[in-house]
């Protein structure tokens, strides 16, 4: 595996591999990797002859009250991770590599960035949009992995690359749980044993609502309860809300598309975010 910290340096390296055809499958993170992230270059893996995987702790994509300074990072441990796991080179810039001195160009994002998260972090996406289109231009992937965990991103950067002409598919992974339930996150490193306990609420919550959909229930404000009730031991609900799985606005009952679960809330003062697909044949 290579560690490769410029642009140049790393058009350099992947000319060779895209002279000789090879498809070249990309992982954009933002580091203190677990099997989620892994999950994700298993699947590039599984797909690509070159997997890249970047770490960026991207700073346009924080809120100013938000945890950008204490974000965890542990780059030696990261970097193992990534050799273990495969990695062709893992693509670790600098902030100065990323946004320039007088950098004034984002990508805007519509509709799919204003539900949601998007309505508790303002900016957010703009700035995820923004360093995913730059690190698809640096990297210049066949295929991008996301992880169904962060659904809102998803949905946000498959309509980027439809709209902006990237010619780049956009695979998601399905979200890598702990044995518990728990959604696995870098965040919840944050968490103490007693807060990690209050957290399953949140997956216990989606799962038990998935599992009544499963039982055949359609109605959403049942779901939504179903949920609810298992919600009691966070601290602040953000947002508890059935979505239609293309457009994100809220579904309606009985449910007749593709809807998703999803929840952001805060456990002491980390924010934790899940979500739960409910699939059905979109007509
Ligand atoms: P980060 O939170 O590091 O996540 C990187 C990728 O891993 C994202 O696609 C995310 O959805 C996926 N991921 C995280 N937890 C997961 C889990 N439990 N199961 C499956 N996949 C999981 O998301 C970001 O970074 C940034 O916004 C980024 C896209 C890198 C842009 O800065």
């Amino acid at each position: 595996m290579q560690t490769i910290k410029t642009v140049a340096d790393l058009r350099h390296t992947l000319a060779q591999a895209r002279r000789a055809g090879r498809r070249i499958g990309f992982v954009p993170t933002m580091g203190y990797l677990h099997d989620g992230h892994l999950e994700l270059v298993a699947a590039s893996r599984a797909q690509c002859e070159v997997t890249v995987v970047s770490i960026f702790v991207n700073p346009t994509q924080f809120g100013p009250n938000e945890d950008l300074s204490t974000y965890p990072r542990d780059f030696l441990r990261d970097e193992k991770l990534c050799r273990d796991a495969g990695v062709a080179i893992l693509f670790a810039p600098d902030a100065q590599e990323v946004y320039p001195n007088q950098f004034e160009t984002f990508i805007e994002p519509g509709e799919l960035a204003k539900p949601l998260c998007g309505a508790f972090r303002p900016g957010h996406f703009r700035g995820v949009a923004t360093v995913v289109c730059k690190l698809f231009n640096m990297v210049q992937p066949d295929v991008a992995f996301f992880g169904q965990k962060d659904f809102q991103q998803c949905a946000v950067v498959r309509r980027m690359a439809i709209d902006l002409s990237l010619p780049i598919e956009i695979i998601t992974v399905p979200t890598v749980r702990e044995p518990d339930g728990l959604a696995m996150s870098s965040r919840n490193r944050y968490l103490s044993d007693e807060e990690r306990r209050r957290a399953l609420a949140i997956s216990r919550g989606l799962l038990a609502a998935a599992d009544e959909f499963r039982s055949g229930e359609r109605d959403v404000e049942k779901l939504v309860a179903v949920a609810k009730g298992h919600l009691g031991g966070v601290d602040r609900l953000q947002y508890l809300e059935l979505v239609d799985g293309d457009t994100l606005t809220t579904a309606q009952s009985p449910l007749g598309r593709t809807a998703a679960l999803c929840a952001a809330a805060y456990v002491g003062s980390t924010r934790l975010i899940d979500n739960v697909i409910l699939a059905l044949p979109t007509p």
